[in-house]
């Protein structure tokens, strides 16, 4: 479990808090999506998360951080991350290998996982994410987006309490992205992992999320439960937060008093609005 208690930074030399006051709990085996504009904080949540905010971070440390139990203050990051793994928005900040299988079995030895073990972990990481054929080959002649997968496929092969990703698929073509997400519910379903994601495709997002939290200039503005926080749709259209277009759609048929069922959060329930909006009277 997260405890987030009035958790605030501010980083050296900036005039305005990056993180303001956040009250959070996340529960074992959650599905967090984390939104909100570019500079709300997203990514500095995520550091301390981490524990890289504050201990690799200057600057001014308010509030509490618990991660199962561990306070983030007194605990070091290489020892937090023994239960929450992360992926940051920075991956090639975050490499240690130069070959590819490398960068997954140094994760796993350092996490002493049995040798027997190491693998069929190694292999099967690298199936989810669609990168088996980039076993032997050098980090730095990938693209992008192969680096991306590579990195979650070097902290999903721990199996870490809990996962947190910073837009993990930021530099992926749709399909792949899907099936980031694909792996994030195996791993949250069958294996109880916990997961965090900070992620800009809203819709996606939406489908396999079961909370969202949003955050504006620092601050937590809005969590719940996904159809519940999409609800508040001008409140996040305020925030700067792209809202799924069917959801928009959806708020001006009602607003034109057209249609007054549930807001759909995907395609699927935009059809079947579209179906009840069209039937013949
Ligand atoms: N290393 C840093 N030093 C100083 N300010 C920073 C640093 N990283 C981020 N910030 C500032 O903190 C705020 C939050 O940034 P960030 O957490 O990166 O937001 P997001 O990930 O939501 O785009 C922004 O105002 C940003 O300019
Ligand atoms: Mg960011």
């Amino acid at each position: 479990m997260i405890q987030l208690k009035n958790l605030g930074f501010r980083y050296s030399g900036a005039e305005r808090l990056a993180l303001d006051g956040i009250d959070l709990t996340v529960e074992d085996g959650a599905f967090l999506g984390l939104i909100g504009s570019s500079g709300a904080g997203k990514s500095t949540l995520c550091y301390a998360l981490s524990g890289i905010v504050p201990h690799h971070y200057r600057g001014d440390f308010y509030g509490e951080a618990r991660i199962e139990g561990m306070d983030s203050a007194e605990h070091r990051p290489e020892e937090l991350s023994r239960v929450l793994g992360c992926v940051f928005q920075d991956i090639d900040g975050q490499m240690v290998a130069s070959v590819v299988e490398d960068e997954i079995l140094f994760g796993l030895e350092n996490f002493g996982v049995p040798r027997d073990e190491i693998e069929g972990r190694v292999t099967q990481a690298l199936a989810a994410a669609g990168i088996s054929e980039l076993r032997g080959r050098l980090i730095s002649e990938l693209s992008g987006g192969q680096r991306q997968k590579v990195a979650i496929a070097a902290i999903t092969a721990l199996r870490p309490k809990i996962i947190v990703l910073d837009e993990p698929t930021g530099e992926l073509d749709p399909r792949s992205s899907r099936r980031v997400f694909e792996t994030l519910k195996e791993l949250n379903e069958k294996h109880g992992v916990t997961i965090i994601v900070v992620e800009q495709k809203i819709m996606l997002l939406c489908e396999f999320a079961k909370r969202l939290a949003v955050m504006e200039e620092g601050r937590l503005i809005l969590e719940g439960e996904v159809p519940a926080v999409l609800q508040s749709a001008g409140r996040l259209e305020a925030a700067g937060v792209n809202i799924p277009r069917v959801t928009t759609l959806a708020r001006a048929l009602r607003e034109e008093g057209l249609y007054g069922g549930k807001l759909p959060l995907n395609l699927d329930e935009g059809e079947a609005m579209m179906r009840e909006v069209l039937r013949p009277c």
